[in-house]
């Protein structure tokens, strides 16, 4: 009954539809707000868009499927990505959001933090605190399933998200709202070291690059960022609380995946048989280390760029 008023309702008043819906979600809890998930789509567009990523790919299609499986999770997805710049880090935070809501990124229950923009300031720490705290909580009031991407972790005061420990663990609901529904995406470089080196030695080793295990790198990647002063981990609660889901290692990209990522932003343009451009960006790249060559320092980054300059 409830939810037929609704549909009513927002099917005739669309601009006030947001003052129904939040009644709507405070008195009935089983308010999704626009959480239209599709998996298999999600995964799709993991497995054939992303490059190189296979820990990625299983982990995020792994554990999102998981946990939208349980309708009463006991705790809060909270998935932290690390690996260098270009390596498809916010390409699959976006993927995310565009598989889980109706209207994609664009819905209002995607929630993006930049530190240069949202907390720039270091001595401001206390009352970053404090907003964040009150928008992360105001947030999940209207929608318990609403995603939080935290953006260059690195550049976040140290200190600062640990405010939101509270909400990540297993805690009732608090004033009606269920914490325990809401999707975490933390996104940092910081443990790019030890990715990279694991992902150099196997490489050295001429084994292929699929026979990396994320078991040798979950506990390297914790320890890696809970010791390093900028990684917006530092010395974390979340992480000594071990309230981080997964840790997700995104591998420093090889020049075939580089070819890649043009190739397929050339097809977006329409320019699908150009691979002498494709050849030309793949030969553009810097790649380390200095013997051998093997991995990109900037990954897919300045694809669209270079792009431009040979097209
Ligand atoms: C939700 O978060 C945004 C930042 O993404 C903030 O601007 C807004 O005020 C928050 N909403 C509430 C109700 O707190
Ligand atoms: C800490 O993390 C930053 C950001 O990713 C990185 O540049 C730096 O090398 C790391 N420091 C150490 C000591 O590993
Ligand atoms: C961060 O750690 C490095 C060594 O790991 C140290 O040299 C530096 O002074 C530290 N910075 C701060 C702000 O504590």
């Amino acid at each position: 009954m409830l939810a037929r008023l609704f549909v009513l309702f927002s099917f005739f008043c669309n601009p006030v539809c947001c003052v129904f819906q939040k009644l709507y979600c405070t008195i009935s809890d089983s308010c999704d707000c626009d959480f239209k998930p599709n998996i298999r789509d999600l995964e799709w567009d993991l497995y054939k868009n992303v490059y190189g990523q296979h820990l990625a790919q299983d982990i995020v299609s792994e554990e999102v499927a998981r946990f939208l499986h349980n309708k009463s999770p006991s705790r809060p997805l909270v998935l932290s990505f690390h690996g260098s710049s270009g390596t498809g880090k916010t390409l699959v935070s976006s993927m995310l959001g565009n598989h889980l809501y109706g209207s994609a990124m664009s819905s209002p229950y995607v929630h993006q933090f930049v530190p240069t923009l949202h907390f720039p300031l270091p001595h401001r720490v206390k009352q970053y605190r404090e907003e964040l705290k009150d928008w992360v909580q105001g947030n999940l009031t209207e929608c318990a399933r609403s995603v939080f991407i935290f953006d260059e972790m690195e550049k976040m005061p140290p200190g600062l998200i640990d405010v939101l420990e509270p909400l990540l663990g297993p805690s009732h609901v608090v004033f009606r709202t269920n914490y325990r529904k809401a999707i975490y995406v933390f996104i940092s470089t910081a443990g790019e070291e030890v990715i990279n080196k694991v992902a150099l030695e196997n490489r050295q080793a001429g084994r292929e690059r699929e026979e990396i295990k994320l078991d040798d790198l979950q506990e390297a990647i914790a320890q890696a960022v809970y010791n390093n002063n900028t990684s917006g981990l530092f010395q974390s609660n979340i992480i000594q609380q071990k309230l981080i889901t997964r840790f997700v290692p995104f591998l420093p990209l090889s020049r075939y995946h580089v070819e890649r990522c043009v190739h397929s932003q050339l097809c977006q343009r329409g320019s699908c048989s150009r691979n002498d451009v494709v050849e030309a960006v793949g030969g553009d790249m810097i790649y380390t280390p200095s013997k051998g060559k093997y991995f990109s320092s900037t990954g897919c980054k300045t694809v669209p760029a270079k792009i431009n300059f040979f097209l």
